[in-house]
C-alpha cells in the first residue's frame, strides 16, 4: 500500500518538476522575444536615417561630379597653361578621378548593408512581438518566411532550402507561437542532416485546415522512439546541443490552436513534420 502511493508520488512528482521546467523555459523564451524586439526597435531608428542620409549623400556626391567636370573643361578653355598643369597634377596626386568613381560604389554598398540591417530588424520584429499574447490575423507564409529568415544560419551550410507556399487565408491565431513552432522544426531538420540535405517547407489549404510540412533528408527517426518525440527532454542529442524541449513546446503550442502534428519518418531517409491548424476567421473566437 505504502509502495504504491510511494510510486504515484514520485511519478507526480517527476511529472511536476518537467511541467515546472517547461513552463520556465517558455518564460525564457518569451524574454528572449521582448528583449529581441526591443532591440530591434532601437535599431530601427537610426537605421532609418542612415540609410536616408546615404541616398541624400548620393544625390550630393553625384552634383560635385558633374560640378568638378564643368570646371575642368571650363579651366582647359580658359585657364592659364602652367595653373592648369599644377592643378591636374593636384587633382592626380589626390587621386580624385579614382575617389569620384569609387565614392557611388561605397555609398551604395552601404546602402546595400543598411537594407539587410532594417531586414534583419524587421524579422526579429515580428518574429517576437512584445505582444507575445496577441491572437490576431497573420498570413501564416509570412510567419514561415520570417521564422526561415532568422534560422538560416543554422540551415544554409547544411541544407538546400525548397519552399513551396500554397495560396492561404489568414486566419486568427498567436503568430509568435506559430513561428515558434516552426523554428523549433526546422532547427530539428537541419540538426538531423548530417552533411548534406534538403530541407523542402511547404503549406497548402485543405479542408479548412492549414497545412505546413517541414521534410528533411536526414537521418529519420527509430521506431522506438516515434512515441516519446513529444515527451519534455526526449532527446537523442548531446548535452549542450538538445534539451528535449523543442517538440513539446512545439505540442503545446498546436494544441492551443486546436490543430494537431504529424510525423512520418524512415530510418536513413529522412523526417516529415506536418502541423495542422484550423483556419479561424476573426469572429469565430
Ligand atoms: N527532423 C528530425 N529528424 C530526426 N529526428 C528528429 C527530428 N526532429 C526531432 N527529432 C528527434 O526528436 C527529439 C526531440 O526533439 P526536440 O523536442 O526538438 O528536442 P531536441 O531537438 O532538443 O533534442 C530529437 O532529439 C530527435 O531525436
Ligand atoms: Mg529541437
Amino acid at each position: 500500500m505504502v509502495e504504491i502511493n510511494r510510486d504515484e508520488l514520485s511519478q507526480a512528482y517527476s511529472q511536476l518538476k518537467s511541467t515546472q521546467s517547461q513552463i520556465l523555459q517558455q518564460e525564457k523564451l518569451a524574454s528572449i522575444g521582448q528583449l529581441a524586439a526591443g532591440v530591434a526597435h532601437e535599431i530601427n531608428n537610426p537605421v532609418g536615417f542612415i540609410s536616408s542620409n546615404l541616398g541624400t549623400l548620393a544625390k550630393y556626391v553625384d552634383r560635385l561630379k558633374g560640378f568638378v567636370e564643368y570646371q575642368t573643361t571650363l579651366l582647359e578653355t580658359l585657364g592659364d597653361p602652367e595653373k592648369l598643369t599644377a592643378l591636374k597634377e593636384e587633382r592626380q596626386h589626390q587621386k580624385i578621378d579614382r575617389i569620384l568613381e569609387d565614392l557611388a560604389d561605397l555609398i551604395t554598398e552601404s546602402l546595400d548593408g543598411t537594407e539587410r540591417v532594417r531586414k534583419i530588424v524587421l524579422n526579429l520584429k515580428s518574429f517576437s512581438r512584445v505582444d507575445q499574447a496577441d491572437q490576431k490575423m497573420a498570413d501564416i507564409n509570412e510567419c514561415i518566411e520570417s521564422t526561415v529568415n532568422i534560422v538560416w544560419n543554422e540551415l544554409k551550410y547544411k541544407a538546400k532550402v525548397i519552399k513551396e507556399y500554397g495560396e492561404l487565408p489568414h486566419t486568427l491565431c498567436y503568430p509568435q507561437q506559430l513561428n515558434q513552432v516552426f523554428m523549433n522544426f526546422l532547427v530539428n531538420a537541419a540538426q538531423a542532416i548530417e552533411k548534406q540535405g534538403e530541407i523542402t517547407i511547404r503549406s497548402w489549404l485543405k479542408d479548412g485546415f492549414i497545412h505546413v510540412s517541414v521534410r528533411d533528408t536526414g537521418s529519420g527517426i527509430a521506431a522506438q522512439n516515434l512515441h516519446k518525440l513529444f515527451e519534455p527532454f526526449f532527446t537523442t542529442k548531446e548535452v549542450g546541443k538538445g534539451t528535449g524541449l523543442g517538440l513539446s513546446i512545439a505540442y503545446d503550442i498546436v494544441k492551443k490552436h486546436n490543430g494537431e502534428i504529424l510525423v512520418e519518418s524512415e530510418v536513413g531517409k529522412g523526417s516529415i513534420f506536418t502541423v495542422k491548424i484550423p483556419v479561424l476567421e476573426k469572429n469565430d473566437a
